[in-house]
């Protein structure tokens, strides 16, 4: 056999990953935890963006995988806002004891989708939600992250950077979906499709949340008749009763609901 024939070397996999979310909800702890499997206490907030390499074998695969850390203040947004291109993956972080930085998920999405501007795109990318900071006193129920990342067809996690709970599983998880993607030909793989409710669930069970009077929790406005209220009840009794809806956090919507009712009721 000459020299110059050819071996057939599998040059490994580059992959580009981000990280998302508000100032010092964890983004750096979580890529630190995994690569270098430290945390460090101080916060040391970053400038702009924090570019690493890592190396990761999925299945006999070398993998190269190229993290570019962005900074979570408004204040970055000009320097980050020209890494959002050609992502695949991004870990997409708010802190549980911290609700603002949970309600801030639909910016951070509206910033990934300004930026990239191409909806096939966007919807290539794999997406999972990190509620981090699990070892503090939480503001946000795991029940409401896992219904936010699955509204949108993301992976959901909690997280500690501090203890390291859940980031390898994150990371693994991210890293494999990525790979698949691309396997795929870059078409992200559905996720979520055996979840077992709907989106109609998911939205009902955010409104009855969110809602900031019993009036607004059944769709109506005051004046309304009991007519009014037992029809609206009824309409969501149906979709969140909990022998029917294995949405997370259908219980709880379940309680909001019937007490709504209940005080409505006094009032007509
Ligand atoms: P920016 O770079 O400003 O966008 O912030 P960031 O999201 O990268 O936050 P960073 O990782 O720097 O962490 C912010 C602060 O939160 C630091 O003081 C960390 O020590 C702390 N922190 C991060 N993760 C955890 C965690 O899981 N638990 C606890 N208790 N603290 C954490
Ligand atoms: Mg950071």
């Amino acid at each position: 056999m000459s020299n110059t024939s050819k071996v057939k070397v599998k040059l490994p996999l580059r992959i580009k990953i981000i990280s998302m979310g508000n100032a010092e909800v964890g983004k750096s702890c979580i890529i630190k935890r995994y690569c270098e499997k430290r945390f460090v206490n101080k916060y040391l907030a970053t400038i702009g963006i924090d570019y690493g390499v890592t190396k990761v074998n999925l299945k006999d695969r070398d993998i190269k995988v190229n993290i570019f850390d962005m900074a979570g203040h408004h204040l970055f947004y000009e320097v980050r806002n020209e890494f959002y291109k050609d992502t695949q993956g991004a870990i997409l972080v708010y802190d549980v004891s911290d609700r603002a930085s949970f309600t801030a998920l639909d910016d951070w999405l509206q910033e990934l989708s300004n930026e990239i501007g191409n909806k096939t795109e966007i919807d290539s990318i794999v997406v999972c939600v990190c509620g981090n900071k699990t070892d503090l006193r939480r503001q946000v129920d795991e029940s409401e992250g896992q219904l936010w990342a699955d509204s949108h067809g993301f992976h959901f996690f909690e997280t500690s950077a501090m203890s390291g709970e859940g980031v390898n599983e994150m990371f693994q998880m991210l890293f494999e979906g990525v790979v698949r993607t691309c396997d795929n030909g870059g078409r992200r793989e559905p996720i979520g499709t055996q979840l077992g409710y709907t989106k109609e669930q998911i939205e009902a069970i955010q409104k009855l949340r969110n809602a900031k009077s019993d009036y607004e929790r059944l769709g109506l406005t005051p004046g309304a008749s009991k007519d009014d209220v037992n029809r609206a009840y009824r309409k969501l009794a149906v979709l969140l009763h909990p022998d029917k809806s294995v949405a997370p956090g259908s219980e709880d919507a379940f309680k909001l609901l019937v007490s709504a009712r209940t005080a409505l009721l006094k009032r007509c």
